[in-house]
C-alpha cells in the first residue's frame, strides 16, 4: 500500500512537472513564430532589402540584359538572329512591326527567338531596354 501512494505520488507530480514543460514550449513556440508571420510588403524597407539581396538592386539597364542574355545570339548570329549593329537585318525588322511588335517578340518569342531571351528573371522592362539597345546599336 505505501509503494502504491508512492507511485501515485511520482506519477502526479510528473504530470505536474509535464504540464509545466508544455507551457512553457508553447510560449517558446509563440516567440519563434512571431517574426516568421510579419509579412513584407512591397514598398517597405525589408521589401527592398530583399530585392537587393535577390541581386542587383533594381531594374537592369538595357545594355545589362543584352551583355548577359542576348549577346550570345546577336552577338553571333547564332540561329539566324539578326546581330546587334547590322542595321540593315534591324531596320527591315522594324518597319515590318513597329518597335512596339519588337518588344512583343522579345517578350513573347518569335520563330526561332526564344520567349524572354531566355532571361526569365528580366522583367518585361528589360527586356524591352535590351530591344532598345539593340536598336540603338544597330542604326
Ligand atoms: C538562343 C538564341 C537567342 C537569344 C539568347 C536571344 N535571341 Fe533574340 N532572336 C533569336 C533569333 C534566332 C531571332 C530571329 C528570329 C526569326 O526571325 O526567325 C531573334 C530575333 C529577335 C528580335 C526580332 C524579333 C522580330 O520580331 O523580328 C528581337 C527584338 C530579339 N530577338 C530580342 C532579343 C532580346 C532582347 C534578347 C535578350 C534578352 C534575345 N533576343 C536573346 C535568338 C535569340
Amino acid at each position: 500500500m505505501k509503494t502504491l501512494v508512492k507511485t501515485l505520488s511520482v506519477l502526479v507530480a510528473s504530470a505536474a512537472l509535464a504540464g509545466a514543460f508544455s507551457v512553457q514550449a508553447e510560449d517558446k513556440a509563440a516567440a519563434n513564430t512571431a517574426p516568421v508571420g510579419q509579412v513584407c510588403k512591397q514598398g517597405e524597407p525589408c521589401a527592398s532589402a530583399a530585392a537587393a539581396a535577390a541581386g542587383g538592386g533594381g531594374a537592369k539597364s538595357g545594355e545589362q540584359v543584352f551583355n548577359t542574355a542576348c549577346t550570345s545570339c546577336h552577338s553571333t548570329g547564332a540561329a539566324g538572329a539578326p546581330k546587334v549593329g547590322d542595321a540593315a537585318a534591324w531596320s527591315a525588322r522594324l518597319a515590318e512591326r513597329g518597335k512596339d511588335g519588337l518588344h512583343h517578340s522579345a517578350i513573347a518569342g518569335f520563330k526561332g527567338m526564344p520567349a524572354k531571351g531566355l532571361c526569365f528573371a528580366c522583367s518585361d522592362d528589360e527586356l524591352k531596354g535590351a530591344v532598345d539597345y539593340m536598336l540603338d546599336k544597330s542604326k
